[in-house]
């Protein structure tokens, strides 16, 4: 079997995982597929350096070797601070009133990409098969393949991909999607994202591209498709399973007295994540529904995230300005409707949470996919489960169907479908839920690696007939 090299922005150690923190979906989804493959996980350490050395530091821990390079302070302000948040980050999520377009960010973002490629070369062997991950790294392959390596080389991007006429205003997007096309695979989270990604290559580059998603590109082929990406199901299950779960289940149940309703909200503190108009939408549900009001508390846990772009600090000092006003507005000595929260909790302990929760309520604007959706329905009570609200906008949303589907932009629709599951019979609930839980248990992240190293592999035949260089 072929080594794996994964390369990503960030690497975390599995050991690390369920440590209190603000954990993405990439780093939950990567120590899954690694502790299954032999190889090795290449990144950025996190830590500044003041001058780049190229240093490697390799570690060991459960059978994932680790290799990191740290990073000079001029390097994370335009790399990952500039061209991947600021940029990149907004653009892809419809955002273009906050995308900054600065010639010193790209100017980073190449330099940073190059470091990776001179750094992660010496560890590539033949036979190895190179997995790249999210925007942070999109011209990353074709460095390598400048600097010889033939291996084959796939792309998966976790965040979406924007409509062309977005995506266009991008200075240099001809060179990043052409650098990009030197990838034997590009996975892509949906086929929503796959069909803007392929929509620009035929409109703006007059490429060909067959329905399986084969791209003719400088005489080679190059394949194009969703891999949804999924939760570790099992180890999911087995964490709510435990007593630190059971023990979270009953402190969140006890504080909230008897026959209160909750709603649970966990996300990274991001403006994609449509915080802002949840709180709107509950404070619309209050006002609406003032018989009910006093029966539900919103629990929020929202860590902060990329707190040195400029938008974040923004979007923290609004949710805090917004919270606080909700709750002068509506709390009584006995009841506070928003229980706002800034940290990082261990899995386990999100498991017990959301298993108290009867509603979760995953309204982001936009998603490439959102993991937070499929967690709540894992660790549901199957006899008696809550009622998962998710925005259209979420890439989970077509494989979520049986969950009440909401714009996350309408505070109406929203408080309407938190009143409607708050009234939901339980033969309902049990329906909806029995159907999502097929689904997050059958398409999970064990399935989502092997589909994306399978096609890499080309195991799949004609439908990925990816070239030999
Ligand atoms: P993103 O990758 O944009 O952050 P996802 O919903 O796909 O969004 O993934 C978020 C992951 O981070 C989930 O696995 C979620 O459990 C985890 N997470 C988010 N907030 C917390 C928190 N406060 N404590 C622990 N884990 C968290
Ligand atoms: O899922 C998108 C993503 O950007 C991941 O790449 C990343 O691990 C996560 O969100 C958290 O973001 P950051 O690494 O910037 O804290």
């Amino acid at each position: 079997m072929s080594r794996l090299i994964v390369v990503s922005n960030r690497v975390s150690v599995p050991q690390a995982m369920g440590a209190a923190g603000a954990q993405g979906g990439l780093a939950v989804a990567l120590s899954a597929a690694l502790r299954e493959h032999r190889g090795i996980w290449f990144g950025w350490s996190g830590k500044e350096t003041e001058s780049f050395t190229g240093h490697l530091d390799m570690q060991r821990n459960q059978d994932v070797t680790t290799a990191t390079i740290d990073l000079e302070p001029q390097d994370i302000e335009e790399y990952y601070n500039g061209y991947a948040n600021r940029t990149l980050w907004p653009l892809f999520h419809y955002r273009i009133d906050l995308t900054e377009y600065d010639r010193n960010f790209g100017e980073g973002y190449e330099r940073v990409n190059a470091r990776f490629a001179d750094s992660v070369l010496p560890l590539i062997e033949p036979d190895d098969l190179v997995w790249v991950h999210d925007y942070h790294l999109l011209p990353l392959g074709s460095m390598l393949r400048e600097k010889g390596v033939t291996n084959r080389m796939g792309l998966f991007l976790h965040i979406p991909w924007p409509p062309t006429r977005l995506f266009v205003s991008l200075p240099n997007h001809e060179q990043l999607v052409a650098s990009m096309l030197q990838y034997d695979l590009i996975g892509l989270q949906t086929e929503e994202w796959l069909d803007s990604f392929t929509h620009y290559l035929k409109k703006e580059m007059g490429l060909k591209v067959s329905d399986d998603g084969v791209i003719e590109y400088e005489g080679r082929r190059i394949v194009a498709r969703a891999f949804p990406i999924g939760i570790d199901y099992e180890e999911f299950v087995a964490s709510a399973r435990t007593e630190l779960a059971q023990g979270a289940y009953q402190r969140l149940k006890d504080s909230l007295g008897h026959g209160r309703k909750m709603l649970i909200g966990v996300d990274r503190l991001d403006y994609s994540k449509g915080l802002g108009e949840r709180f709107d939408s509950f404070d619309r549900f209050l006002t609406d529904n003032p018989e009910m009001a006093k029966d539900v508390v919103l629990l929020q846990i929202a860590p902060p995230s990329r707190g040195e772009v400029a938008s974040y600090q923004l979007i923290r000092h609004d949710l805090e300005r917004k919270a606080g006003h909700i709750n002068g507005a509506h709390a009584d000595v006995a009841w506070v409707p928003i229980r706002y929260v800034n940290r990082g909790y261990p899995r386990a302990e999100l498991a017990g949470f959301y298993r108290a929760a009867d509603i979760g309520l995953v309204t982001p604007l936009r998603d490439g996919m959102n993991l937070v959706a499929k967690e709540y329905v894992a660790a549901q009570d199957s006899e008696d489960p809550g009622v998962l609200i998710l925005s259209r906008f979420a890439g989970a949303a077509p494989q979520m169907e049986d969950a009440v589907l909401v714009n996350p932009h309408s505070t109406e629709d929203v408080s309407d479908a938190i009143r409607q599951a708050l009234h939901m019979p339980l033969p309902e609930r049990r329906r909806r839920h029995e159907r999502l839980l097929a689904s997050v248990r059958d398409e999970d992240v064990v399935r989502w690696r092997e589909n994306f190293v399978g096609a890499l592999r080309g195991e799949h035949g004609a439908e990925v007939p990816l070239d030999a260089r």
